[in-house]
Protein backbone atom coordinates (compact mmCIF):
# COMPACT_ATOMS: atom_id res chain seq x y z
CA UNK A 1 0.00 0.00 0.00
CA UNK A 2 2.55 2.33 1.00
CA UNK A 3 4.77 1.53 -1.57
CA UNK A 4 1.41 2.41 -4.02
CA UNK A 5 1.48 5.91 -2.07
CA UNK A 6 4.78 6.70 -3.19
CA UNK A 7 4.51 5.58 -6.86
CA UNK A 8 1.55 7.62 -7.28
CA UNK A 9 3.40 10.95 -5.92
CA UNK A 10 5.43 12.83 -8.53
CA UNK A 11 9.51 12.12 -9.10
CA UNK A 12 9.77 15.81 -8.44
CA UNK A 13 8.75 15.30 -4.78
CA UNK A 14 11.88 12.69 -3.28
CA UNK A 15 15.01 14.06 -4.76
CA UNK A 16 17.15 12.20 -2.93
CA UNK A 17 16.01 8.96 -4.37
CA UNK A 18 18.42 6.28 -5.11
CA UNK A 19 18.59 3.61 -7.67
CA UNK A 20 18.75 0.35 -5.55
CA UNK A 21 15.35 -0.74 -4.70
CA UNK A 22 14.01 -4.53 -5.62
CA UNK A 23 12.64 -5.19 -9.33
CA UNK A 24 9.19 -6.23 -7.63
CA UNK A 25 8.61 -2.97 -6.39
CA UNK A 26 10.01 -1.50 -9.70
CA UNK A 27 7.77 -3.47 -11.77
CA UNK A 28 5.23 -2.35 -9.47
CA UNK A 29 6.17 0.72 -10.25
CA UNK A 30 6.10 0.72 -13.90
CA UNK A 31 2.00 -0.08 -13.91
CA UNK A 32 1.63 2.71 -11.77
CA UNK A 33 -0.34 5.64 -13.43
CA UNK A 34 2.38 7.87 -12.52
CA UNK A 35 5.50 6.20 -13.17
CA UNK A 36 8.49 8.58 -13.37
CA UNK A 37 9.80 8.31 -9.64
CA UNK A 38 12.07 6.32 -8.28
CA UNK A 39 12.26 4.80 -4.64
CA UNK A 40 14.29 5.22 -1.62
CA UNK A 41 15.41 2.20 -0.48
CA UNK A 42 14.38 3.37 3.28
CA UNK A 43 10.48 2.83 1.68
CA UNK A 44 10.69 -0.05 0.28
CA UNK A 45 8.48 -2.74 3.48
CA UNK A 46 11.44 -5.37 4.11
CA UNK A 47 12.00 -7.19 7.28
CA UNK A 48 10.09 -8.55 10.22
CA UNK A 49 7.59 -6.10 11.33
CA UNK A 50 9.98 -4.70 14.12
CA UNK A 51 12.08 -1.09 14.75
CA UNK A 52 14.79 -2.37 12.94
CA UNK A 53 12.49 -3.15 9.51
CA UNK A 54 11.26 -0.84 6.99
CA UNK A 55 7.32 -0.15 7.20
CA UNK A 56 7.12 1.51 3.80
CA UNK A 57 6.04 4.80 5.60
CA UNK A 58 8.10 7.84 5.71
CA UNK A 59 5.67 9.56 7.84
CA UNK A 60 5.56 13.83 8.75
CA UNK A 61 4.16 13.88 12.01
CA UNK A 62 3.41 17.64 12.69
CA UNK A 63 2.74 18.10 16.32
CA UNK A 64 4.52 15.67 17.66
CA UNK A 65 6.12 17.10 20.93
CA UNK A 66 3.09 16.87 22.50
CA UNK A 67 0.29 14.80 24.75
CA UNK A 68 -0.27 12.26 21.87
CA UNK A 69 2.31 13.15 19.76
CA UNK A 70 4.92 11.01 21.74
CA UNK A 71 2.94 7.78 21.29
CA UNK A 72 2.40 8.19 17.79
CA UNK A 73 6.24 8.47 17.38
CA UNK A 74 6.90 5.55 18.98
CA UNK A 75 4.45 3.40 17.62
CA UNK A 76 5.84 4.37 13.83
CA UNK A 77 9.23 3.96 15.36
CA UNK A 78 8.43 0.10 16.63
CA UNK A 79 7.02 -0.86 13.14
CA UNK A 80 9.79 0.66 11.43
CA UNK A 81 8.97 4.00 9.65
CA UNK A 82 10.78 7.22 8.89
CA UNK A 83 9.57 9.77 10.40
CA UNK A 84 9.73 13.40 10.40
CA UNK A 85 9.58 15.47 12.98
CA UNK A 86 8.81 19.26 12.70
CA UNK A 87 9.27 21.19 16.17
CA UNK A 88 9.88 24.72 16.97
CA UNK A 89 11.95 24.04 20.47
CA UNK A 90 15.00 23.41 21.19
CA UNK A 91 16.45 20.46 19.68
CA UNK A 92 17.79 18.83 23.15
CA UNK A 93 14.21 18.78 24.45
CA UNK A 94 13.26 16.00 21.80
CA UNK A 95 16.07 13.81 22.64
CA UNK A 96 13.47 11.71 24.10
CA UNK A 97 12.25 10.79 20.99
CA UNK A 98 15.71 9.55 19.41
CA UNK A 99 15.24 5.85 21.03
CA UNK A 100 11.52 5.47 19.54
CA UNK A 101 12.91 4.54 16.16
CA UNK A 102 15.94 2.82 14.53
CA UNK A 103 19.33 4.52 14.03
CA UNK A 104 18.30 7.52 11.99
CA UNK A 105 15.36 7.10 11.24
CA UNK A 106 13.49 9.87 13.26
CA UNK A 107 14.72 13.33 11.68
CA UNK A 108 14.19 16.72 12.98
CA UNK A 109 13.56 19.81 11.25
CA UNK A 110 12.52 23.60 12.64
CA UNK A 111 9.08 24.44 11.51
CA UNK A 112 6.99 28.11 11.38
CA UNK A 113 3.20 27.06 11.05
CA UNK A 114 3.03 30.54 9.55
CA UNK A 115 5.97 29.50 6.79
CA UNK A 116 4.22 27.53 3.90
CA UNK A 117 7.50 26.73 2.30
CA UNK A 118 8.80 25.11 5.52
CA UNK A 119 5.53 23.03 6.03
CA UNK A 120 6.25 22.25 2.42
CA UNK A 121 10.00 21.24 3.30
CA UNK A 122 8.84 18.77 6.07
CA UNK A 123 6.81 16.45 4.01
CA UNK A 124 8.75 16.62 0.81
CA UNK A 125 9.94 13.19 1.20
CA UNK A 126 6.92 11.43 2.91
CA UNK A 127 4.25 9.41 2.10
CA UNK A 128 2.09 9.80 5.42
CA UNK A 129 0.96 13.38 6.48
CA UNK A 130 -0.32 13.11 10.42
CA UNK A 131 -1.60 16.64 11.95
CA UNK A 132 -1.85 16.41 15.65
CA UNK A 133 -1.06 20.68 15.78
CA UNK A 134 -3.21 21.77 18.98
CA UNK A 135 -3.42 24.21 22.05
CA UNK A 136 -6.09 24.08 25.09
CA UNK A 137 -5.41 27.93 25.33
CA UNK A 138 -5.12 30.79 23.43
CA UNK A 139 -1.89 32.66 22.95
CA UNK A 140 -1.01 36.43 21.61
CA UNK A 141 0.65 34.80 18.60
CA UNK A 142 -1.56 31.77 17.87
CA UNK A 143 -5.87 31.92 18.66
CA UNK A 144 -7.53 29.00 18.12
CA UNK A 145 -8.61 30.16 14.34
CA UNK A 146 -4.71 29.71 13.58
CA UNK A 147 -4.54 26.24 15.21
CA UNK A 148 -7.49 24.66 14.44
CA UNK A 149 -8.20 25.96 10.81
CA UNK A 150 -5.71 27.74 9.33
CA UNK A 151 -2.52 25.61 10.41
CA UNK A 152 -4.11 22.13 9.17
CA UNK A 153 -5.66 23.53 6.24
CA UNK A 154 -2.14 25.05 5.03
CA UNK A 155 -0.97 21.38 6.12
CA UNK A 156 -3.60 19.70 3.67
CA UNK A 157 -3.43 22.19 1.42
CA UNK A 158 0.68 21.42 0.88
CA UNK A 159 -0.31 17.47 1.12
CA UNK A 160 -2.67 17.42 -1.49
CA UNK A 161 -0.23 19.63 -3.76
CA UNK A 162 2.74 17.16 -3.04
CA UNK A 163 0.74 14.04 -3.84
CA UNK A 164 0.55 12.32 -0.39
CA UNK A 165 -2.18 10.20 -0.40
CA UNK A 166 -2.15 9.36 3.44
CA UNK A 167 -3.54 12.47 5.73
CA UNK A 168 -4.40 12.43 9.43
CA UNK A 169 -6.28 14.66 10.91
CA UNK A 170 -7.45 14.73 14.76
CA UNK A 171 -10.13 16.79 15.66
CA UNK A 172 -12.79 16.21 18.61
CA UNK A 173 -15.37 14.32 19.60
CA UNK A 174 -17.34 17.20 20.44
CA UNK A 175 -16.53 19.52 17.86
CA UNK A 176 -19.43 21.65 17.27
CA UNK A 177 -20.04 24.85 15.28
CA UNK A 178 -22.62 25.95 18.10
CA UNK A 179 -20.54 24.75 21.08
CA UNK A 180 -20.04 26.79 24.14
CA UNK A 181 -16.62 26.30 23.66
CA UNK A 182 -14.75 27.86 21.31
CA UNK A 183 -11.61 25.36 20.67
CA UNK A 184 -14.58 22.92 19.78
CA UNK A 185 -16.06 25.21 17.64
CA UNK A 186 -12.87 26.05 15.45
CA UNK A 187 -12.54 22.52 15.60
CA UNK A 188 -15.36 22.04 13.80
CA UNK A 189 -14.41 24.67 11.01
CA UNK A 190 -10.94 23.33 10.87
CA UNK A 191 -12.79 20.02 10.01
CA UNK A 192 -14.35 21.25 7.47
CA UNK A 193 -11.68 23.45 6.18
CA UNK A 194 -9.14 19.90 6.20
CA UNK A 195 -12.31 18.16 4.28
CA UNK A 196 -12.35 20.74 1.60
CA UNK A 197 -8.86 21.09 1.36
CA UNK A 198 -7.99 17.35 1.07
CA UNK A 199 -11.28 14.97 0.48
CA UNK A 200 -9.63 11.86 1.39
CA UNK A 201 -7.94 13.08 4.67
CA UNK A 202 -8.70 10.74 7.54
CA UNK A 203 -10.45 12.58 10.35
CA UNK A 204 -10.15 11.35 14.06
CA UNK A 205 -12.50 12.09 16.70
CA UNK A 206 -11.73 11.27 20.09
CA UNK A 207 -12.95 12.04 23.34
CA UNK A 208 -10.79 13.48 26.15
CA UNK A 209 -7.63 11.64 25.83
CA UNK A 210 -6.17 9.74 29.53
CA UNK A 211 -2.82 8.98 29.87
CA UNK A 212 0.90 9.22 31.78
CA UNK A 213 1.00 13.12 30.66
CA UNK A 214 -2.76 14.06 29.74
CA UNK A 215 -4.57 17.14 31.28
CA UNK A 216 -6.94 15.61 32.18
CA UNK A 217 -6.94 12.71 35.22
CA UNK A 218 -3.85 15.19 36.43
CA UNK A 219 -6.19 17.82 36.24
CA UNK A 220 -8.55 16.33 38.39
CA UNK A 221 -6.28 14.91 40.46
CA UNK A 222 -4.17 18.22 40.85
CA UNK A 223 -7.07 20.15 41.70
CA UNK A 224 -6.59 19.12 46.06
CA UNK A 225 -3.92 21.71 45.36
CA UNK A 226 -6.42 24.53 45.92
CA UNK A 227 -8.28 24.08 48.95
CA UNK A 228 -8.34 20.35 48.84
CA UNK A 229 -12.03 20.70 47.32
CA UNK A 230 -12.92 20.13 43.49
CA UNK A 231 -15.07 22.58 41.68
CA UNK A 232 -17.44 20.77 39.35
CA UNK A 233 -20.66 22.43 37.83
CA UNK A 234 -24.02 20.76 38.94
CA UNK A 235 -21.58 18.49 41.16
CA UNK A 236 -21.12 16.59 37.62
CA UNK A 237 -23.75 15.08 38.13
CA UNK A 238 -25.24 16.72 34.53
CA UNK A 239 -21.99 16.15 32.57
CA UNK A 240 -21.50 12.49 30.81
CA UNK A 241 -17.87 11.43 29.75
CA UNK A 242 -16.35 8.49 28.03
CA UNK A 243 -12.60 9.28 27.98
CA UNK A 244 -10.19 7.11 25.36
CA UNK A 245 -6.80 5.64 26.40
CA UNK A 246 -4.33 7.43 24.85
CA UNK A 247 -2.31 4.72 23.45
CA UNK A 248 -5.18 3.57 21.54
CA UNK A 249 -5.79 6.37 19.61
CA UNK A 250 -2.32 6.33 18.48
CA UNK A 251 -2.81 2.49 17.71
CA UNK A 252 -5.91 4.13 16.12
CA UNK A 253 -4.02 6.22 13.95
CA UNK A 254 -1.38 3.68 12.81
CA UNK A 255 -3.85 0.92 11.49
CA UNK A 256 -5.56 3.79 9.96
CA UNK A 257 -2.49 4.87 8.04
CA UNK A 258 -1.93 0.97 7.15
CA UNK A 259 -5.51 0.33 6.05
CA UNK A 260 -6.12 1.50 2.16
CA UNK A 261 -10.21 1.56 2.69
CA UNK A 262 -9.92 4.34 5.84
CA UNK A 263 -9.64 7.36 3.36
CA UNK A 264 -11.77 9.78 3.48
CA UNK A 265 -13.57 8.35 6.83
CA UNK A 266 -13.75 10.41 9.54
CA UNK A 267 -13.71 7.93 13.12
CA UNK A 268 -15.16 8.96 16.70
CA UNK A 269 -12.60 7.47 19.19
CA UNK A 270 -13.76 6.53 22.11
CA UNK A 271 -13.24 4.90 25.62
CA UNK A 272 -15.75 1.47 25.79
CA UNK A 273 -17.60 3.08 28.84
CA UNK A 274 -19.45 6.38 29.75
CA UNK A 275 -19.54 7.56 33.21
CA UNK A 276 -21.33 10.64 35.09
CA UNK A 277 -18.22 13.02 36.05
CA UNK A 278 -19.05 12.86 39.54
CA UNK A 279 -18.18 9.41 39.42
CA UNK A 280 -15.45 9.43 37.06
CA UNK A 281 -13.50 12.39 39.14
CA UNK A 282 -14.73 9.82 42.88
CA UNK A 283 -13.12 7.18 41.06
CA UNK A 284 -10.09 9.29 40.20
CA UNK A 285 -9.11 10.53 43.79
CA UNK A 286 -9.79 6.71 45.27
CA UNK A 287 -7.24 5.64 43.08
CA UNK A 288 -5.08 8.71 43.92
CA UNK A 289 -5.82 7.42 47.71
CA UNK A 290 -7.13 10.74 48.45
CA UNK A 291 -10.12 13.05 50.25
CA UNK A 292 -12.64 13.66 47.48
CA UNK A 293 -14.67 17.15 48.12
CA UNK A 294 -16.60 17.74 45.56
CA UNK A 295 -18.42 21.18 45.38
CA UNK A 296 -20.93 23.08 43.20
CA UNK A 297 -19.53 25.55 41.92
CA UNK A 298 -22.05 27.93 39.55
CA UNK A 299 -21.19 28.73 35.54
CA UNK A 300 -20.24 32.01 36.46
CA UNK A 301 -18.12 31.69 39.29
CA UNK A 302 -16.08 28.86 37.89
CA UNK A 303 -15.87 31.29 34.85
CA UNK A 304 -14.15 33.99 36.70
CA UNK A 305 -11.94 32.01 38.68
CA UNK A 306 -10.64 30.12 35.38
CA UNK A 307 -9.82 33.47 33.96
CA UNK A 308 -7.43 34.89 35.94
CA UNK A 309 -5.71 31.29 35.84
CA UNK A 310 -5.89 32.28 31.88
CA UNK A 311 -4.20 35.16 32.47
CA UNK A 312 -0.68 33.25 33.12
CA UNK A 313 1.89 33.75 30.22
CA UNK A 314 2.85 30.47 30.92
CA UNK A 315 0.86 27.18 30.31
CA UNK A 316 -2.39 28.21 32.46
CA UNK A 317 -3.32 26.10 34.86
CA UNK A 318 -7.06 26.42 33.62
CA UNK A 319 -9.18 28.42 31.46
CA UNK A 320 -13.19 29.64 31.03
CA UNK A 321 -12.93 27.32 27.38
CA UNK A 322 -11.36 24.67 29.61
CA UNK A 323 -14.02 24.94 31.98
CA UNK A 324 -16.94 24.41 29.43
CA UNK A 325 -15.44 21.94 27.32
CA UNK A 326 -15.10 19.40 30.64
CA UNK A 327 -18.16 19.88 31.41
CA UNK A 328 -19.79 19.39 27.98
CA UNK A 329 -21.41 15.88 27.85
CA UNK A 330 -19.85 13.58 24.90
CA UNK A 331 -21.26 13.59 22.06
CA UNK A 332 -22.84 9.98 20.46
CA UNK A 333 -21.77 8.83 16.95
CA UNK A 334 -23.66 5.37 16.37
CA UNK A 335 -23.03 6.33 12.51
CA UNK A 336 -19.14 6.66 12.42
CA UNK A 337 -16.59 3.86 12.57
CA UNK A 338 -14.24 3.47 15.92
CA UNK A 339 -11.83 1.76 17.84
CA UNK A 340 -13.06 -1.72 16.68
CA UNK A 341 -13.23 -1.13 13.23
CA UNK A 342 -10.03 -0.62 13.45
CA UNK A 343 -9.10 -3.81 15.26
CA UNK A 344 -8.42 -1.96 18.34
CA UNK A 345 -10.09 -3.43 21.36
CA UNK A 346 -10.34 0.04 24.16
CA UNK A 347 -8.82 -0.19 27.10
CA UNK A 348 -10.68 0.79 30.30
CA UNK A 349 -10.55 3.51 32.53
CA UNK A 350 -10.26 0.98 35.65
CA UNK A 351 -7.39 -0.93 33.74
CA UNK A 352 -5.19 2.02 32.95
CA UNK A 353 -6.14 4.62 35.29
CA UNK A 354 -3.28 3.36 37.84
CA UNK A 355 -0.49 4.40 35.31
CA UNK A 356 -1.50 8.17 35.53
CA UNK A 357 -2.37 8.26 39.03
CA UNK A 358 0.37 6.09 40.89
CA UNK A 359 2.18 9.26 41.33
CA UNK A 360 -0.37 11.40 42.96
CA UNK A 361 -0.58 8.88 45.87
CA UNK A 362 0.96 9.47 49.11
CA UNK A 363 4.21 7.36 49.60
CA UNK A 364 2.75 5.23 52.01
CA UNK A 365 -0.56 4.03 49.40
CA UNK A 366 2.05 3.72 46.76
CA UNK A 367 1.47 0.00 46.58
CA UNK A 368 -1.80 -0.31 48.02
CA UNK A 369 -4.27 -2.89 46.11
CA UNK A 370 -6.60 -1.60 43.27
CA UNK A 371 -8.93 -4.51 44.21
CA UNK A 372 -9.97 -2.20 47.09
CA UNK A 373 -11.25 0.58 44.93
CA UNK A 374 -14.46 0.03 43.59
CA UNK A 375 -14.75 0.65 39.94
CA UNK A 376 -16.84 3.70 38.92
CA UNK A 377 -20.59 3.35 37.98
CA UNK A 378 -21.35 3.43 33.82
CA UNK A 379 -24.27 4.85 32.40
CA UNK A 380 -25.38 4.20 29.15
CA UNK A 381 -26.86 7.66 28.27
N1 LIG B 1 -5.50 15.78 24.62
C1 LIG B 1 -6.77 15.53 24.44
O1 LIG B 1 -7.48 15.14 25.38
C2 LIG B 1 -7.38 15.69 23.08
C3 LIG B 1 -8.71 15.29 22.88
C4 LIG B 1 -9.27 15.41 21.62
C5 LIG B 1 -8.52 15.93 20.59
N2 LIG B 1 -7.23 16.32 20.80
C6 LIG B 1 -6.46 16.88 19.69
O2 LIG B 1 -5.39 16.01 19.38
C7 LIG B 1 -4.27 16.78 18.95
C8 LIG B 1 -3.07 16.44 19.82
O3 LIG B 1 -3.40 16.69 21.17
P1 LIG B 1 -2.31 16.80 22.31
O4 LIG B 1 -3.02 16.64 23.60
O5 LIG B 1 -1.16 15.92 21.98
O6 LIG B 1 -1.87 18.33 22.17
P2 LIG B 1 -0.64 19.06 22.88
O7 LIG B 1 -0.02 18.19 23.91
O8 LIG B 1 -1.11 20.40 23.27
O9 LIG B 1 0.42 19.20 21.68
C9 LIG B 1 0.16 20.00 20.62
C10 LIG B 1 1.28 20.02 19.62
O10 LIG B 1 0.99 21.05 18.69
C11 LIG B 1 2.11 21.91 18.57
N3 LIG B 1 1.68 23.28 18.36
C12 LIG B 1 0.70 23.95 19.00
N4 LIG B 1 0.60 25.19 18.52
C13 LIG B 1 1.56 25.30 17.57
C14 LIG B 1 1.96 26.36 16.71
N5 LIG B 1 1.36 27.54 16.75
N6 LIG B 1 2.98 26.14 15.86
C15 LIG B 1 3.60 24.94 15.82
N7 LIG B 1 3.27 23.90 16.60
C16 LIG B 1 2.26 24.08 17.46
C17 LIG B 1 2.83 21.81 19.90
O11 LIG B 1 4.18 22.18 19.70
P3 LIG B 1 5.05 22.78 20.92
O12 LIG B 1 5.48 21.59 21.70
O13 LIG B 1 6.16 23.47 20.23
O14 LIG B 1 4.15 23.70 21.67
C18 LIG B 1 2.65 20.32 20.22
O15 LIG B 1 3.61 19.57 19.52
C19 LIG B 1 -4.69 18.23 19.04
O16 LIG B 1 -5.16 18.66 17.81
C20 LIG B 1 -5.84 18.21 20.04
O17 LIG B 1 -6.72 19.27 19.85
C21 LIG B 1 -6.64 16.19 22.02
Amino acid sequence: MATVALVSRPASVLPKISSSCSPAVLSAASVATVQQRKLHHAVIPKGKGGRSSSSGIAATVFGATGFLGRYVVNRLGRIGSQIVIPHRCDQYDLMYMRPMGDLGQILFMEWDARNTDSIKRALEHSNVVINLVGREWETRNYRFEDVFVSIPQQIAKAAREAGITKFVHMSHLNADIRSPSKYLRNKAVGEAAVRDEFPDAIIMKPSELFGREDRYFNHYANMRWFGRVVPLMSMGKKTVKQPVYVVDVAKAIINAVRDPDANGKTYALVGPNRYLLYDLVEYIYAIAHRPFVPYPLPRPLYHLVASFFAMSPFEPWTTPDKVERLHLTDMKYPGLPGLEDLGITPSTVEQKAIEILRRHRKFRFLDADLDDTKPAKTVNY
